[in-house]
């Protein structure tokens, strides 16, 4: 069975996300209470997150993230979790009530395997937001990583590094992290990617309309049954008129 090709939604800007974005949460809380919510993180969710703080349902859901820089724990600054706290933080009060399971800071094979089983104890994870790379990545799955992986140590491509120089300034960026594999990212049961501004447009034609491979890690979202995909109109400039209209 061939499943349905990602519906497409081109908003004004990014702030018309953000409505859009709560209403999942919303949702999800009211239809599967204690269901687990996978965050993204990066600057497209920043503005979703803000607005998420005021009404976060933390006691109705369990939240998850995809990928943390290897040996960044929860506090460090420039790490995935601090980030999130930074911006939403009702997630370290989850984190310190054990509802927010955060990606291990270490990269050994037990370890992670913990971590998947802990997130298939927790029901597996029911809505899972997504970033895009400019090139291609989903997490910190590179160009070339295996649509069967799984959760696994990572070494961070040049232009993953060159968008994160900012946050780790005067240090470098980091070069390795913990990430999601991509099967991990297809199993949960929906998937929101957002992407905006002109620098994510090749990379969003690439997913949406390029080869399905592990060239553009982004392109696996084609296989999965249940994808929303969130633009501005300058990410959606280099898809055709009726792709982009769903
Ligand atoms: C980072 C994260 C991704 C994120 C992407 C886009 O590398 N690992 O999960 O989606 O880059 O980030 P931004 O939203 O800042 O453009």
């Amino acid at each position: 069975m061939t499943p349905r090709p990602p519906a497409v939604r081109v908003l004004a800007d990014a702030a018309a996300a953000v409505p859009l974005l709560l209403d999942e949460v919303r949702g999800l809380a009211q239809r599967e209470p204690g269901a687990l919510l996978g965050f993204a993180t990066g600057g497209t969710y920043t503005q979703f997150l803000r607005a998420l703080a005021a009404e976060l349902p933390a006691d109705r859901l369990l939240a998850t993230h995809l990928d943390e820089y290897l040996g960044f724990g929860p506090d460090r600054r420039g790490g995935m979790v601090h980030e999130l706290g930074q911006s939403c933080p009702p997630v370290l009060d989850m984190l310190r009530r054990g509802r927010f399971l955060p990606v291990p800071r270490v990269g050994d094979a037990a370890t992670l395997r913990a971590h998947e089983e802990r997130l298939q104890r927790a029901g597996g994870v029911a809505l899972q937001l997504l970033g895009i790379g400019r090139n291609g990545h989903i997490a910190f799955n590179e160009p070339g990583t295996p649509f069967d992986s799984e959760f696994h140590v990572t070494t961070l491509a040049e232009t993953t590094r060159a968008d994160a120089r900012a946050r780790f300034a005067p240090e470098e960026p980091p070069l390795q992290a913990v990430t999601s594999g991509l099967a991990t990212i297809l199993r949960a049961r929906r998937l929101v990617l957002c992407a905006f501004g002109k620098p994510k447009a090749e990379a969003v034609r690439a997913m949406l309309t390029g080869d399905l491979s592990p060239a553009c890690p982004a392109s696996l979202v084609r296989r999965h049954a249940d994808v929303l995909v969130l633009l501005d109109h300058d990410a959606a400039s280099l898809l055709m008129l009726g792709q982009a209209s769903a």
